[in-house]
């Protein structure tokens, strides 16, 4: 298996409902594809890993490459894995413009920090640590 990982920036605004249909869809693709994985969203942008068989993996980041909905797609981190790193959701998600966001523990060090930010691209074990963080919070 593989994993990928990557930041953006949204070509536009997401609303709550924009970001519910995009799960929405991608939970159903994701569920056929063998596809699971996690996505944060924060002041425009995204940073999401996708995991799961080589090629479905390849493909499905080749098709959110060419979505238009983001830009400035930066691939941060591919490797192979023989674990999931999030083997129960079909696609997680957390806005961390969210009131509460704050108080996941270890989320201070990157409060501050923008998800397309160049320290990710520079420390890319950094971005890895914190979607990793998010695997004790979620429902
Ligand atoms: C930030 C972002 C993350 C996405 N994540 C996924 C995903 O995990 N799975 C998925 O199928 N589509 C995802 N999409 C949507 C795809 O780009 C594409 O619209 C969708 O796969 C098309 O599905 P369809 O071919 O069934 O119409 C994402 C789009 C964006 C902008």
């Amino acid at each position: 298996m593989t994993s990928i990982t990557y930041a953006s920036s949204a070509t536009q605004p997401f609303s709550d409902e924009d970001l519910k249909a995009l799960l929405i869809k991608a939970r159903d693709n994701n569920s056929k594809l063998g596809i699971t994985g996690l996505l944060l969203y924060k002041d425009g942008n995204f940073m999401q890993t996708v995991e799961g068989p080589e090629d479905a993996v390849r493909e499905l980041y080749k098709k959110i490459n060419a979505d238009p909905r983001h830009t400035h797609i930066l691939k941060l981190l591919e490797y192979e894995i023989t674990e999931r790193s999030f083997p129960t959701w079909g696609m997680g998600f957390r806005n961390l413009n969210d009131v509460g966001a704050k108080e996941i523990p270890g989320y201070s060090e990157f409060l501050n920090t923008g998800l397309t930010s160049p320290f990710f691209q520079k420390n890319p074990t950094k971005a890895q640590k914190l979607l990793l963080m998010f695997r004790q919070t979620m429902r």
